[in-house]
């Protein structure tokens, strides 16, 4: 048997009591507790959609999520069910069902999983009439020998295993904005140029914010949602409707396994929301999972790869007039200890904030800002 110091002792001893305690508030069952011996503290994260939205029923993803996990089930099945909740509730502009459409009006949906202790991923990119992609995404984690399906052949995919296909995932509330930016914005999308139009795109899309039609954190929307039980099971789950307005079959980083989401069950997990361009170009969930490999706290891996994408933006049409990014980008991280962070490039007035539910409940968080002011 091995040897056990006092200070091993006395901190295996403090995560059995925290993971009994963990268990007991969301219990959802009557069954026997199980206590397992760890040093990981149960956490599940998640952007801050992740503890707003109950798609009607009392509990938001995080919540959900926790208490499923602590339950014992499957960390990725607990995960998933809490982004379902969120993929199907219509008031959600930025994920699943009611997603903002793309410039054509049509909904194409984007995620990707990842089971830490399986050591296996899947994702679907712009697949259409599926509300929840989360679960088409592990059906390609467990059905295929692949990591990615995209397109109308995801779809297929989807409908193949028996999944429901919608005709369209718009709601009344979703075409209604996208008809509004329509008529705001140039019918030759494709070839005005590309400097002009982003501009053009920024203005429409600052003047849409202000009239109310979308929130200004959900132009490129999204929920990713980690977690880690008390075994250190690490999995994590990201899934949107990507850009609004996006050019038809623009890809984000949410299906781009390093990028929208990482996990490595010995490190932990990163996952993103924001301007997915941005962090495709640095693969930033991978770079963060691997800065904690060396040692580095979730907050500090962070704030890495914040930096480096600060570092490759040098276009002048990704610049405000300080010269900085202006756009934003956000993580959401946790190491296999059940340390974690949630970190953004700005976060205007600090009042942008990520879930966090564990054994003190479901809650919103500070995000940790890398620059001042606004993109
Ligand atoms: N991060 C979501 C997207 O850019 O599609």
């Amino acid at each position: 048997m091995p040897r056990v110091n006092r200070r091993d002792f006395i901190a295996t001893t403090a995560a059995v009591g925290v993971v009994a305690a963990a268990a007991r508030p969301f219990a959802a069952s009557s069954g026997p507790e199980v206590l397992v011996q760890s040093s990981s503290r149960p956490v599940v994260i998640s952007s801050d959609n992740g503890n707003r939205y109950k798609n009607g029923g009392t509990k938001t993803c995080v919540q959900t999520a926790f208490e499923q996990m602590t339950a014992g089930t499957d960390v990725l099945d607990a995960l998933i069910a809490g982004v379902n909740i969120v993929e199907l509730d219509p008031l959600d502009t930025s994920v699943g069902y009611g997603g903002l459409p793309n410039a054509d009006g049509v909904v194409q949906l984007d995620a990707c999983c990842m089971h830490g202790p399986k050591k296996k991923a899947g994702g679907v990119g712009a697949i259409e009439g599926v509300k929840t992609p989360s679960l088409v995404a592990k059906a390609v984690m467990e059905h295929t020998d692949n990591h990615l399906i995209a397109g109308k052949d995801a779809t297929a995919f989807a409908r193949n295993l028996g999944f429901e296909i919608f005709a369209d995932l718009n709601t009344p509330a979703s075409r209604k904005a996208w008809l509004a930016w329509k008529t705001e914005t140039d019918p030759l999308h494709y070839i005005k140029d590309p400097v002009e139009r982003a501009a053009a795109e920024r203005a429409v899309i600052a003047k849409m914010v202000a009239a109310g039609f979308i929130n200004e954190n959900h132009v490129w929307g999204t929920i990713n949602c980690n977690g880690v039980n008390a075994a250190g099971d690490v999995c994590g789950v990201t899934t949107t409707s990507g850009m609004a307005w996006k050019i038809p079959g623009r890809l984000g980083d949410s299906p781009i396994l390093g990028a929208g989401l990482y996990v490595a069950n010995d490190v932990g997990a990163a996952g993103s929301t924001g301007r997915g361009e941005a962090n495709l170009f640095t693969l930033s969930s991978f770079l963060i999972v691997e800065e904690m490999r060396r040692g580095a706290h979730p907050k500090d891996a962070g704030m890495t790869a914040l930096k480096r994408i600060q570092g490759n933006t040098v276009d002048q049409r990704l610049l405000n007039d300080r010269g900085l990014p202006n756009f934003n980008v956000n993580f959401y991280i946790l190491n296999k200890k059940g340390d974690y962070a949630g970190v953004t490039l700005y976060s205007p007035g600090g009042r942008l904030t990520f879930a966090v539910c564990d054994q003190n409940g479901p809650r919103n968080e500070k995000l940790e800002t890398l620059l001042e002011g606004n993109p």
